[in-house]
């Protein structure tokens, strides 16, 4: 038999090597710090929202309204390396930001974040009040 053959897909993982630019599969990757301070690397999808990243892979967030910037459950810190590589926060989520506990200067709604190549290796942390319940 062949080592080398590729598998019974016709896929050889080996051979994929790292993404490529115009890769229509290149992947985006947020990093979350949880609430007990566990580091995960997820995968995101272009246009998903940083939010839905983080609760489709299962890491507790709260969320409660699912995105709409009504809840402020979504509170995170930003990595102070990625805060001016993002859009500025509009008036209602500043609005929303004010009613949440422990407000800093790189919080954020991760619900507002929408996912694109440009920001991947976003860096972020899950802020007290983000917790599932
Ligand atoms: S999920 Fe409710 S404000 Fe972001």
């Amino acid at each position: 038999m062949n080592k080398g053959a590729p598998s019974a897909g016709g896929e050889d993982v080996a051979d994929r090597g790292a993404p490529q630019e115009g890769d229509e599969e290149a992947k985006i990757h947020l990093r979350v710090v949880d609430h007990a301070g566990a580091s995960h690397m997820l995968e995101a999808l272009d246009g998903w929202r940083a939010m839905e990243v983080i609760r489709d892979w299962g890491v507790g967030i709260k969320a409660e309204c699912g995105g709409a910037c009504a809840c402020g459950g979504c509170h995170v810190y930003i990595d102070p390396a990625w805060t001016q590589r993002l859009h500025p926060p509009s008036d209602e989520e500043i609005e929303r930001l004010d009613e949440c506990y422990g407000v800093e200067a790189n919080s954020r709604l991760c619900c507002q974040i929408l996912m694109t190549p440009d920001l991947d290796g976003l860096t972020l942390t899950l802020a007290p009040g983000s917790e599932p319940e």
